[in-house]
């Protein structure tokens, strides 16, 4: 019995299995009801009790060998069949959508890619901010209308801790930590209090300008932000400045540029002035530097602030703010090619 038992397991071994229906045959071979290996333990029965060991352990080794051979042909042979029958080539494949870049930061990177072609480095600051890096420092009185409720967000529990209301606050961060000369451009989030509409929303962004050294003018100011403006909206923008105020800085203004749809003429974009508003600006207010450290009889310097959002709208002629936070894919995907 023995060697019944070593030739059948040389014979598994050996097989080998070309297709599903030669491995069937091989499994009915041995494993079947009235396969070898029921056939031998029937006749385990009858083996003396000395040879049961020896023999036990001989059927358990062929039983292995079997089961070995049927496990690793079938992965095989079924993978195999997988491959080549229930996979329809033919088929087309599933196509991979390509997002898009978001309005906002594409104009986002453009202005900071135009500073920065002037020596402006680029800066951040935190969104919850405290009142002397949004106001007080800024020199913003202490009843100024700004630090009302209906504007501001502040934190219940502190008063004194808020949500940033413009990114004039990281000039204050960068004056803090950097000796002039300083040129540099903060982009960011801002948050005010406002109820939501097509032209106003609680949430948006901006870009703070800060240029401090020796002998800055007022004509370096608006020599800049020409450049600036004819390199975003065309070469044949113009600007107008006209007075403003602001507590941080002095003389302040609002700079116009002349309207890219009609060419100054007149459209109901530009509301028929030719001119459409696009920043503040002005010289920094020597206590605003004096606030920070920096000697105001050495250093001037001029700052300027802009809406990313509205930048974006006159580029595009987005008329909603909404569109900008509602995600909608059939609006974001209009402004890849403007990468
Ligand atoms: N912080 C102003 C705002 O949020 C914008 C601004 C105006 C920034 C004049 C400036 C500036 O730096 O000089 O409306």
């Amino acid at each position: 019995m023995l060697n019944r038992i070593k030739s059948l397991i040389e014979d598994a071994e050996n097989f080998s299995a070309n297709s599903l229906q030669e491995l069937e045959e091989f499994r009915i071979k041995h494993l079947s009801k009235k396969g070898s290996l029921a056939q031998l333990f029937e006749d385990f029965k009858d083996v003396s009790n000395d040879k049961k060991k020896e023999v036990g352990q001989a059927l358990n080794e062929l039983k292995q060998a079997i089961q070995l051979k049927i496990d690793a042909y079938k992965e095989e042979l079924s993978g195999g069949e997988t491959s080549s029958t229930n996979v329809d080539l033919t088929m087309p494949g599933e196509s991979i959508t390509i997002g898009s870049r978001h309005p906002i930061s594409i104009v986002r990177g453009e202005i900071l890619e135009i500073f920065s072609r002037l020596g402006f480095t680029v800066s951040e600051g935190p969104e919850i901010e405290d009142d002397w890096h949004v106001f007080t420092s800024l020199n913003f009185p202490p009843e100024h209308p700004a630090r009302d409720m209906q504007d501001t967000f502040f934190i219940e529990k502190n008063p004194d801790i808020l949500l940033r209301t413009h990114t004039s606050s990281i000039q204050v961060r960068v004056m803090e930590h950097t000796k002039p000369p300083i040129r540099t451009v903060s982009p960011g989030r801002v948050f005010r209090n406002e109820a939501i509409s097509a032209r106003a929303h609680c949430i948006f962004h901006q870009v703070e300008g800060l240029y401090i050294d020796e002998n800055v003018s007022f004509a370096d100011l608006k020599q800049t932000l020409l450049y600036f403006a004819k390199e975003m909206f065309g070469e044949a923008t113009q600007i107008r400045l006209r007075p403003s105020y602001f507590p941080f800085t002095e003389p302040s203004a609002e700079m116009d540029v002349s309207c890219a749809l009609c060419g100054g003429k007149g459209c109901n974009v530009c509301k028929y002035t030719g001119w459409l508003e696009v920043l503040g600006c002005g010289m920094v207010d020597p206590a605003v530097l004096e606030n920070n450290n920096i000697d105001s009889k050495k250093y001037t310097g001029f700052a300027f602030g802009m809406g990313i959002e509205r930048l974006a709208m006159l580029k595009f002629q987005i008329r909603d703010l909404r569109l900008y936070f509602e995600n909608d894919v059939r609006f974001l995907k209009q402004f890849s090619g403007s990468l």
